[in-house]
């Protein structure tokens, strides 16, 4: 299965009862491994997860440290939020994104972003 399969796959554990917007993620670490993601709501909406920051905490929790690529996968074309656009910058660097219709770089979706290098 490709990356963006296996985030398509992903979307059916999804738990999106308000939005009824199903999304699915697949993260590749340096060394191979795929952790996926799907979206989980609650009552208050607020405390949403997103599908790419389930898959990204998934996978930090596991000890992965250093990844290749991101894929992303919805019913129509979609593109990460800006929160998980910030937090896949600081924890995987300029990665690789794949979508449901093009393939681009994460510095393309959020150029110029700040990050730990601001702070020294
Ligand atoms: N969502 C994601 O999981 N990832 C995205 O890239 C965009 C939005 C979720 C959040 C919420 O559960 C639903 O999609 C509608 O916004």
């Amino acid at each position: 299965m490709t990356l963006l399969e296996q985030a398509r796959s992903a979307r059916s554990r999804a738990i999106a009862p308000y939005s009824n917007y199903s999304v699915g993620a697949a993260l590749l670490s340096s060394d191979g491994v795929v952790y996926t993601g799907a979206n989980i709501e609650n009552a208050t909406y607020g405390l949403t997860m997103c599908a790419e920051r389930v898959a990204l905490y998934r996978a930090l929790h596991e000890g992965a440290r250093e990844f290749q690529a991101i894929a992303v996968a919805a019913e129509g074309p979609v593109t990460p939020c800006g929160a998980c656009r910030q937090l896949l910058w600081e924890f995987c660097g300029d990665i690789e994104v794949i979508l449901e219709d093009r393939t681009l770089r994460l510095s393309a979706l959020l150029p110029e972003a700040f990050d730990r290098r601001n702070l020294a």
